[in-house]
């Protein structure tokens, strides 16, 4: 069960600095998580498209399925291209259900928020965790593995977060004093699509299809210079087609601020 309680700040792409309190966080700084890095088996990093253009993908997906990126521009997509990274299929079926099972446990007592003050996220439940069973922890170590580089001090919490089919994240930077140089986040159930956005010109984007199942891996520029928002779901729309919007839970890991 999960003891820890959170605070949220959240604010939109004018200042950056002031998104995320954990309340609980000073007490837990000092994770030292050594990690080596896994080979990634049975998934496909997949790099970004301006538009309908290229596709940079490492492992071939012959599928029909869309590519994941379209941008505005060749800039936005050289700085996403970067700094951040698509791992479809990071984990399988059962994987997505062990771990949706443990989040469940908990997010399920809590009532999904609108309006909430600090504005930034609508129709969400939230929380963290330190504690998962084994099966989760393995993941997670995957997921960490493949996201930090070995001896990175990484948050021990894991953040855990609940969006309604018709719950949204508006446009914001993660905040610097609480959160280091990357963000990686697992998408279960439902596809929705980020949008990172040039935090000084937001004509420059890039739109992120984010699958379930896989894995984000947001860094450097994309995570301080460009905003990051979850589409909602009447803008929930990708090379022109529309992409559903349903419930969708991103189970988070981030390394601490340095
Ligand atoms: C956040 C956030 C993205 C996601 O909670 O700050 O940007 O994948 N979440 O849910
Ligand atoms: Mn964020």
């Amino acid at each position: 069960m999960n003891t820890s309680t959170i605070l949220l700040r959240r604010c939109s792409r004018i200042s950056v600095n002031c998104l995320w309190t954990f309340s609980k966080l000073r007490g837990v700084r000092k994770s030292n998580i050594t990690s080596s890095r896994t080979t990634l088996q049975n998934s496909a990093t997949v790099g970004c498209m301006h538009n309908v253009g290229r596709q940079f993908s490492s492992v071939a997906e012959t599928d029909s399925r869309l590519p994941l990126c379209e941008s505005s521009d060749k800039d936005a997509e050289d700085v996403v291209t970067k700094n951040f990274k698509v791992i479809k299929n990071f984990i399988n079926e059962e994987e997505e259900k062990s771990m949706l099972k443990e989040a469940e446990t908990y997010l399920k007592r809590l009532r999904y928020e609108y309006d909430h003050w600090d504005n930034a996220i609508h129709g969400y439940r939230e929380t963290e965790k330190s504690r998962w069973n084994d099966t989760n922890k393995a993941v997670l170590q995957r997921v960490r593995d493949a996201a930090f580089e070995p001896g990175v001090p990484q948050l021990v919490l894991v953040h855990v977060l609940d969006l309604a089919k018709d719950g949204y994240i508006k446009p914001h930077v993660d905040s610097v004093k609480f959160c280091g140089s990357t963000v990686t986040g697992l998408s279960l159930l439902s596809s929705s699509i980020m949008r990172l956005a040039n935090e000084k010109d937001p004509k420059q984007w890039v739109n992120i299809l984010l699958e379930p199942r896989s894995l984000y891996i947001m860094t450097g520029q994309a995570r301080y210079d460009f905003t990051h928002e979850i589409l909602k779901q009447e803008e929930s729309i990708f090379h022109g087609k529309v992409i559903p919007r349903d419930r969708r839970i991103s189970i988070m890991c981030r390394n601490e601020p340095t």
